[in-house]
């Protein structure tokens, strides 16, 4: 019996969340440990739906413990509206379930300015940010001036690390054309929010060492996906942080060590939200049927999500780059009678053939996948919830992405029903 860290294996949205509430009922723990609300993660437990940015999909699920890391940049208003909305669903979130890193950055209304306004310059070379502020939050976080959680217990010292901040924000925003902000205007927005906020954070990593030494289970929320990580991702068409399971020791403080298995979500084709390169993309009737079927729409901003084809080099690298020991393939059912299927293995890129997505833009933009055709099938998966309910062509579409990205199945989706799942080998044994 180990701990699990669960990441996505794509470009994000690949059902992170369904998988983390199913594998939920065996952990004790569930921890969030980069990312922030850029975050939507979907559940839905006998038809009723939650939809959970920052909060850990374990909460859903009594008597876990749900934790936010030091590495998860933390926009209190939106945590504590997203309380209220669980809340009101009949879910209880108190400071006995819910523990937020007293050392985990605050994303401020000024980093949402700086995000929109940039993308707004960016004219026809948008990033496709969420628009929360993510990548400015995390700016500060290395610049050494954010705001941090435990800062708000004192308010002599708040006030100075905001006038710290201030200096380099009010001179981007002259910059950029927006009005000046006072100190005291943030003083008293963080004012009015602190007493919600403080009584739920704590010392993360003493928490999490002492659930490791009660022998107790973690489960690793990751948010995002590989493709979509600082490093190793689409840059810049990707996320401000680290994305990839080897986040987890820094943004939860916990040693590496603590990872017994990486689960990598994976959407058996492929979607991606916001701009960038995605060699499998269908601009076509196919696509949108995808799109239609998979309800391919962000959950954070409600945007159309970009359909194409599976890509296997793509997972592979990401599975290889992030440890994956095996994978939970989700939305299979997506794929009933779509007809033939595509699956990318390799690309041709002016002329040369990759069996990988090598790093610079131009290269990703130029890349011409080269598929290989699967047959298709027209029986329903819907709802399956054991292999043998899979058709005979299911199966061998299942058997040669574990081929073809070198990693088994763990675990099956056949729809967004938290018990519509088949377990294949269970990632805390
Ligand atoms: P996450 O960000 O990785 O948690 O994924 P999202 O929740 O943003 O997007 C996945 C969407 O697909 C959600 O609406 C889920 O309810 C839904 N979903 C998850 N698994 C399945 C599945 O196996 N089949 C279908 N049809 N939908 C699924
Ligand atoms: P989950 O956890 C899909 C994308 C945005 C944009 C880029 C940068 O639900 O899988 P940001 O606001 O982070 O600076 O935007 O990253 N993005 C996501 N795409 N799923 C997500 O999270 C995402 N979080 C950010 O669309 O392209
Ligand atoms: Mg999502």
């Amino acid at each position: 019996m180990g701990n699990v860290a669960v990441i996505g294996s794509q470009w994000g949205d690949e059902g992170k969340g369904k998988i983390v509430d199913w594998l939920s009922h065996r952990a004790d723990v569930v921890v969030r440990f980069q990312g922030g609300h850029n975050a939507g993660h979907t559940l839905v437990v006998d038809e009723v739906e939650y939809k959970l940015s920052l909060l850990p999909s374990g909460v859903v699920r009594g008597g876990k413990l749900s934790v936010i890391g030091n590495g998860v940049v933390v926009d209190p208003w939106a945590l504590i509206s997203e309380i209220d909305a669980v809340q009101a669903k009949g879910i209880e979130i108190s400071p006995t379930n819910l523990v937020i890193a007293d050392n985990a950055c605050l994303i401020l209304p000024l980093h949402r300015d700086l995000d929109q306004a940039r993308e707004q310059l960016r004219g026809g070379h948008k990033i496709g940010t969420t628009g929360r502020g993510i990548g400015p939050a995390y700016e500060d976080k290395v610049g050494r001036r954010a705001i941090r959680i435990c800062d708000l217990n004192d308010q002599q010292s708040l006030q100075l690390r905001i006038r710290e901040l201030l200096v380099h924000h009010n001179a981007l925003r002259r910059g950029l054309k927006i009005d000046d902000i006072k100190v005291e205007s943030i003083l008293s927005q963080l004012r009015e929010i602190s007493h919600k906020i403080l009584p739920y954070s704590g010392s993360v990593w003493r928490i999490l060492d002492k659930v490791q030494r009660d022998g107790r289970l973690i489960l690793f929320e990751g948010a995002q996906g590989g493709l979509l990580d600082i490093d190793h991702g689409t840059y810049p068409f990707v996320t401000s942080s680290n994305t990839m399971a080897s986040q987890v020791g820094a943004g939860a403080g916990i040693g590496t060590s603590a990872v017994n298995y990486v689960l990598g979500i994976t959407k058996a084709y492929t979607t991606r939200v916001g701009s960038g390169p995605f060699p499998t993309e269908l601009d076509n009737e196919i696509g949108k049927t995808l799109g239609e079927r998979g309800r391919e729409f962000g959950t954070v901003t409600g945007r159309k999500r970009r359909c194409g084809w599976f890509d296997a080099v793509l997972v592979r690298q990401m599975a290889k780059i992030s440890g994956i020991n095996g994978i939970a393939l989700t939305k299979l059912d997506v794929l009933d009678g779509i007809g033939n299927l595509n699956v990318c293995t390799g690309y041709k890129i002016n002329g040369k053939t990759f069996d990988y997505l090598p790093s610079s833009l131009v290269d990703q933009e130029n890349a011409e996948p080269i598929y290989e055709v699967l047959d298709g099938w027209d029986e329903s998966t819907k709802g399956a919830r054991s292999w043998e309910e899979l058709p005979a062509t299911t199966v061998k579409y299942v058997r040669r992405i574990e081929e073809l990205i070198q990693v088994p199945v763990a675990l099956l989706s056949t729809s967004p029903e938290r018990e519509d799942t088949i377990l294949v080998h269970d990632p805390f044994s």
